[in-house]
């Protein structure tokens, strides 16, 4: 649909990054429904442009999983906004509901959804708007969360619901798991000789997703 079209239900938006696509497939699920019950859904990826570290999350795998992900220490410590690009569409539409995605990155909120918080775009989405936040994660989603919130309600957003998923594993194979899928893109049943689950977002967490989106479809509904 057009931006400047009239919209037949509530207009909702998700809007996040995602490097390899478990973001973006739980915000795939949670629409689906909202889509069944007439929401118009526009997905709006923000791209991660900034020099500095835009070129390890442009191929997938990543030829060096440790190193790239350790390299984002200190991006992810400074707490400061990198170059991003937000797609025209978070801004020519006012939404009904913002669904905003956001991996964990080191414990916190990763580097261009904060960016995308803290810029006039999502001032413009947001001002006035309920919005859920919904992380993904391997293990840590708590900080994240309360970022996602934090700097949503800062920008005039009024906070909904909240959802997160974790991987599977404990602290040790969860993450040789997560560094096994990152340089090489498939399930390996061992890495450096430790069994290991798969990693990413499993089938029930996208039938829990559906639930979540039905859910959120009635209070919009409701609201409406
Ligand atoms: C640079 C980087 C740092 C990460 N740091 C963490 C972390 O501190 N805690 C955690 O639970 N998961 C961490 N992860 C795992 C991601 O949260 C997980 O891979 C992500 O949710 C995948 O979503 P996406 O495919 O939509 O990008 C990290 C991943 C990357 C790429």
């Amino acid at each position: 649909m057009q931006p400047n079209e009239t919209p037949k239900g509530p207009r909702v938006l998700c809007v996040y990054f995602s490097y390899t696509g478990q973001t973006e497939k739980v915000l795939r699920a949670i629409a689906t429904p909202l889509q069944a019950q007439g929401c118009e859904v526009t997905f709006a990826k923000i791209g991660f442009t900034d020099p500095r570290y835009a070129k390890r999350f442009s191929e997938f795998p990543m030829p060096r999983p440790m190193l790239e992900v350790i390299g984002m220490i200190p991006a992810e410590l400074r707490r400061r906004p990198g170059k991003i690009e937000v797609p025209e569409s978070v801004t020519a539409a006012a939404y009904d509901l913002v669904v905003i995605g956001s991996p964990t990155w080191w414990l916190s909120t990763n580097v261009p959804v904060r960016s995308f918080l803290q810029s006039e775009a999502a001032r413009k989405a947001l001002s006035g708007t309920p919005f859920v936040a919904m992380v993904v994660c391997r293990r840590y989603w708590r900080h994240n969360m309360k970022t996602v919130r934090r700097l949503g309600t800062e920008q005039g957003g009024q906070f909904l619901d909240s959802l997160h998923f974790r991987y599977a594993g404990g602290q040790v194979r969860s993450l040789l798991s997560l560094l096994s899928y990152l340089g090489s893109g498939e399930y390996r049943k061992k890495y450096l000789g430790v069994k290991i689950p798969d990693t990413n977002i499993r089938d029930e967490q996208l039938v829990e997703a559906g639930f979540f989106g039905a859910g959120i479809a009635d209070k919009i509904g409701q609201a409406a």
